[in-house]
C-alpha cells in the first residue's frame, strides 16, 4: 500500500484575525473576560496610517483584532457589512510559497501572492487564498522569524494584565455557508487543500420540531485542523444557520472552539468574568449519564456550570457554548475538553438547538 504524500502539510492554526469596529475595546474584552495576554501591536505609532491591530495570546491561541482608522477601507466595509467577524484563519506552514502554489494550482483563488516581510527580528513568508464568503486563509512561514508576532508589529506590554482562563489551543473552527453550498465547500477543502471528511450529520441528526441544519467536518492530514461546514436545512422556522447568514450577510465563521484541560475551572472563571453561556434545561442532567455512562466529573458540578457531555467510541467530551459575543447573533465560542472522544458532541445537538431556539424566540428571529 502506498500512502499519498500530504501536499499541504500544516503545523497548526497560526492566528485568527477579526475585523472589528473598535480593536482597542475588543482587546480589552478578550483580556478581561477570556483571559488573553497582550502580545503585539501595530498602529499609528508603528507607522501604519489606516488601521490598528492588537494581538493577544493564550497558550497556543493567537487572536488579532483589527479596526480601520479611515472610513473607506476593506476593513471598514467588512465591519459595516458583517459586524465584528473573522476575516483571516491563518495556518502555520513550513513553506508558504509551496502552500500557495499547490492550492491555487488545484483551483483555490489567490488572496495574496507569496511575499517576504522582514524587520530586525528576521523574515516571514506569507501567502493566502480565499475561502467561503469574505473569509481567507493566510499561510504563515515563520521559521526564520524571532519577533513577538509578525514583521511590522511591536511587543505590546500594557500594565493591565489578567489571569489566563486555561484556554490552550483552537480545537476546531466552524463555517456557516449558504443554502445548498455545503458540498461546494467540502469539495473545496478536499480538492484544493487535500482535507478529508471526518463525520457527517444529515438533517435527521440535527433537527428539532422547527429547525434543521446539515454539517460535514473536514480535517487536514495530521488532524490538527478541523473545519466543520454547516448549511441551513429546511424546517418549519428559521434555523440558527439562517439567522447567522441573515445577520452576517454572507457565509462566515460561526464559532471557534477552544480547548481546555480543565473545563470546570475554565467555565467557572469565564462565568465569573461575565461570559454568558447557552443553558440547557435542568432535565438534561437527569438522563445524561444513561446516555454517556460513567465520567470523572461530578454531575452536579456540570449542572451548576451548564456543561454538556457526549461520548463516542473512543471516549467522552465536555463542552459548552457561549451566546454570541457581539450585538449581531453571529460569532460565538465553544469551550471543549476532550477525554478521548474525537467527535463534536452530536448527542447534545438536540438539547442545544432547543436552547438556541429559546434565544431566537426572545430576539424575534425564529
Ligand atoms: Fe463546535
Amino acid at each position: 500500500m502506498t500512502t499519498q504524500e500530504d501536499f499541504l502539510p500544516i503545523n497548526g492554526t497560526d492566528y485568527v484575525e477579526f475585523y472589528v469596529g473598535n480593536a482597542k475595546q475588543a482587546a480589552f474584552y478578550y483580556q478581561t473576560a477570556f483571559g488573553f495576554q497582550p502580545l503585539a501591536y501595530a498602529g499609528l505609532e508603528t507607522g501604519l496610517k489606516d488601521r490598528t491591530s492588537y494581538v493577544l495570546v493564550q497558550d497556543k491561541i493567537r487572536f488579532v483584532f483589527t479596526s480601520s482608522l479611515i472610513p473607506e477601507s476593506e476593513i471598514a466595509m467588512h465591519a459595516m457589512k458583517h459586524g465584528d467577524g473573522v476575516k483571516v484563519v491563518a495556518l502555520w506552514v513550513d513553506d508558504a510559497r509551496k502552500s500557495w502554489k499547490e492550492t491555487t494550482e488545484r483551483g483555490a483563488v489567490s488572496y495574496m501572492e507569496p511575499k517576504i516581510e522582514q524587520d530586525s527580528n528576521g523574515e516571514v513568508v506569507l501567502s493566502g487564498i480565499h475561502t467561503y464568503g469574505e473569509t481567507v486563509h493566510i499561510f504563515v512561514e515563520r521559521k526564520n522569524y524571532k519577533g513577538p508576532f509578525l514583521p511590522g508589529y511591536v511587543a505590546w506590554n500594557p500594565e493591565y494584565r489578567t489571569k489566563d482562563a486555561g484556554l490552550r489551543y483552537v480545537d476546531h473552527m466552524v463555517g456557516n455557508v449558504g443554502w445548498n453550498e455545503m458540498n461546494t465547500w467540502v469539495n473545496f477543502y478536499a480538492e484544493t487543500m487535500g482535507f478529508k471528511q471526518l463525520v457527517s450529520f444529515d438533517d435527521k441528526d440535527i433537527s428539532t420540531e422547527y429547525t434543521a441544519l446539515m454539517s460535514k467536518v473536514m480535517s487536514n492530514g495530521n488532524g490538527r485542523i478541523k473545519f466543520p461546514i454547516n448549511e441551513p436545512a429546511e424546517g418549519k422556522k428559521r434555523s440558527q444557520v439562517e439567522e447567522y447568514l441573515d445577520f452576517y450577510g454572507n457565509s462566515g465563521v460561526q464559532h471557534v472552539a477552544m480547548a481546555t484541560d480543565n473545563i470546570l475551572h475554565t467555565v467557572s472563571e469565564l462565568r465569573r468574568r461575565g461570559i454568558e453561556f447557552l443553558t440547557v434545561p435542568g432535565s438534561y442532567y437527569d438522563t445524561v449519564l444513561n446516555r454517556v455512562g460513567s465520567i470523572d466529573e461530578e454531575i452536579l458540578q456540570l449542572r451548576d456550570l451548564g456543561i454538556l457531555v457526549d461520548r463516542d467510541d473512543e471516549g467522552y467530551l465536555l463542552q459548552i457554548f457561549t451566546k454570541p459575543v457581539e450585538d449581531r447573533p453571529t460569532v460565538f465560542y465553544e469551550i471543549i475538553q476532550r477525554k478521548g472522544a474525537k467527535s463534536f458532541g452530536k448527542g447534545n445537538f438536540q438539547a442545544l438547538f432547543e436552547a438556541i431556539e429559546l434565544e431566537q424566540e426572545k430576539r424575534g428571529t425564529l
